[in-house]
């Protein structure tokens, strides 16, 4: 491990004990990046506190023990250490995350299963934008618990069971089962719904039929199935052709609906009633899990079976947690869902906990996102007021991006070629740098610049360190001597460098993915700045000098690659 807040960590670590006693050894020694020094460590002052001597004199103690450390301490202030480490230091470990071709970034031993619930598009109602995010934040998430080693498996938990496909099938007869496929295909689903719930509303015949279809459906009837099987093949057919536009990595493999659940639940509410965690309320069977009340302190209900027998929601996630935890044998279960369901996940969290189907070694955490609005403030939806096809979507955003590149003088062969990477680029790169959970405004103009926080200046700052390369006349690969430092810029991008891996760790730690995105920008920030003032392939550089610049670009191009490439942004070769 190289980053150097935690190595600094460790070394402090050992001076306290052995300047205060080993039962000092875990204290944190509460490093930050200073603007003194590299960094500061605090714990002087808490921990003089506790031992009632002056701070100044504990700190003095711990930088007395620091010998034999990579840098200088000083005691500044009230007992601040000020922590400069030497610059041969950064360079050597830079050399060596160099070498790495992971980078710096670790792998988990032993490896972890981590679930991870995301995507879960509804296909008896419309698909939206906030579908989106989950997608692209739950992708983000598979690919960076997938480095890491650990055993990453994607639930697409998708809404593909209950009463409204009952009218859905209904209407698909009536239009035929040609036309209905191909409306699907096209990503008219929304459509399809409408139409099917205004003859629900105005004919009470197809009312009739609508309710006796979700009856013979229930009732697991052969022809009924198919033509269920009919209209989900289509509409997973539409979902697939985003996927693959955004470059998501969901397959059919990773398909576990609602419908999959459908044989489990009868077991699922039988076993909850035994343990006695589910009681019959009012006529439906319901979980109280300690801790949720409603409004009136009465205790809230999770409600498992309906007073008519039907299972919902709730009835499904509990069967899902079990099977996650018990078949699939998962470490960790991530929940990349919408935050207005929080409440809903914490009672089915601890219904599974009472139940003893969440044991304590497993974690179930929701990744809660936050709604997407528009550029008015306002839940996402189109100018005339409904709600977006989101294919059209991706769709203006590649021609946006086309646009954007036009503008900056590209020639078109490089236009049709980069398009679509800039275009899904800005719009993955544009929900992954706010955190998940806070709402966000859905900005075509804002994401598509190439400037500030954005995919496309991501992108560009990444290809252009391969265009130093082609200047060079070398593969980024063959850079691979020494970093050595000189120029402050330098010892900044290097410094900056070396905390790759421990950032990957944190964002597998705690997702958010939007932590990484900063990194990233600050990496291509720093190496603005190193690019302004050390000149790599210019005349008049020496062959040292560039070859040690051009490794320390390697580097950088290296870290900037496998960050996007772990959130899923693609770089175009050239830009
Ligand atoms: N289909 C749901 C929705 O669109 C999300 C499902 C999330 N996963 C789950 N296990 N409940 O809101």
């Amino acid at each position: 491990m190289t980053d150097p807040q935690i190595v600094l960590t460790e070394r402090v670590q050992q001076a306290l004990a052995n300047a205060f006693g080993s039962e000092h050894a875990d204290a944190d020694p509460l490093i930050r990046p200073s603007q003194f020094a590299d960094f500061q460590a605090n714990v002087a002052l808490s921990l003089a506190k506790r031992l009632r001597r002056a701070p100044r004199e504990v700190a003095e103690a711990l930088a007395a023990e620091l010998t034999d450390f990579p840098g200088k301490v000083e005691v500044s202030g009230p007992g601040f250490l000020n922590i400069t480490l030497d610059d041969s230091w950064i360079a050597s470990e830079a050399t060596g995350m160099l070498k790495d071709p992971r980078a710096g970034v670790g792998t988990v031993t032993p490896p972890r299963t981590v679930v991870i619930d995301y995507s879960a598009p509804n296909a008896a109602k419309e698909m939206h934008v906030g579908h989106l995010r989950t997608t692209i934040v739950g992708d983000a998430l598979a690919r960076v618990h997938e480095h890491l080693g650990n055993s990453v498996i994607r639930q697409n938990h998708l809404g593909d069971w209950g009463t409204p496909f009952g009218m859905l099938i209904e209407h698909l007869l009536d239009i035929g089962e040609e036309t209905a496929v191909a409306q699907l295909e096209a990503g008219m689903g929304t459509e399809f719904y409408q139409a099917a719930r205004h003859e629900f509303d105005s004919d009470p015949e197809f009312k009739a039929r609508s309710r006796a279809r979700v009856t013979t459906l229930q009732s697991g009837d052969p022809d009924t199935l198919r033509l269920w099987h009919v209209f989900m093949d289509a509409t997973i057919h539409y979902f697939n052709k985003l996927y693959s536009m955004l470059g998501v990595t969901l397959t059919d493999a990773d398909i576990a609906g609602e419908s999959m659940y459908n044989p489990m639940l009868d077991q699922t509410c039988d076993d909850l009633q035994a343990a006695g965690v589910a009681v019959m309320s009012e006529g439906a069977l319901c979980l109280f899990p300690p801790g949720f009340t409603g409004t009136d302190d009465k205790p809230l209900p999770l409600i498992i079976r309906k007073s008519d027998g039907g299972y919902g929601y709730a009835s499904t996630d509990m069967a899902a947690i079990r099977y996650r935890v018990h078949d699939l044998k998962a470490d960790r279960i991530l929940y990349v869902v919408g935050a207005d369901q929080a409440l809903h996940f914490r009672m089915v969290f601890a219904a599974a906990q009472q139940a003893g189907w969440l044991p304590d070694t497993v974690s179930a955490e929701h990744v809660q996102i936050g709604m997407m609005l528009g550029k008015d403030g306002r839940r996402f939806k189109t100018r005339s007021g409904e709600s977006v096809k989101l294919m059209d979507l991706l769709q203006e955003a590649v021609d946006r991006a086309s646009a954007a590149i036009a503008e900056r003088g590209y020639d078109e062969a490089t236009r049709a070629e980069i398009a679509q990477a800039v275009g899904m680029g800005a719009v993955k790169y544009a929900d992954l740098s706010v955190s998940h959970d806070s709402e966000y405004v859905f900005d075509f103009d804002r994401m598509l610049k190439f400037t500030g926080n954005t995919g496309p200046y991501m992108q560009y700052a990444t290809a252009r360190i391969r265009s130093i390369f082609r200047r060079a006349g070398i593969e980024p690969a063959q850079a691979d001597g020494a970093i050595v430092l000189g120029e402050p810029a330098e010892r900044a991008l290097a410094l900056h460098l070396l905390r790759f891996g421990a950032l990957v760790d944190q964002v597998a730690r705690e997702s958010e993915p939007h932590t990484l995105s900063a990194y990233l920008f600050e990496t291509a920030s720093l190496f603005s700045t190193f690019y302004e003032e050390c000149p790599v392939v210019k005349e008049g550089v020496d062959a040292e000098t560039r070859a040690h610049r051009l490794a320390l670009c390697a580097l950088t191009l290296r870290v900037l690659e496998t960050g996007l490439g772990l959130l899923g942004v693609p770089v175009p070769e050239r830009m």
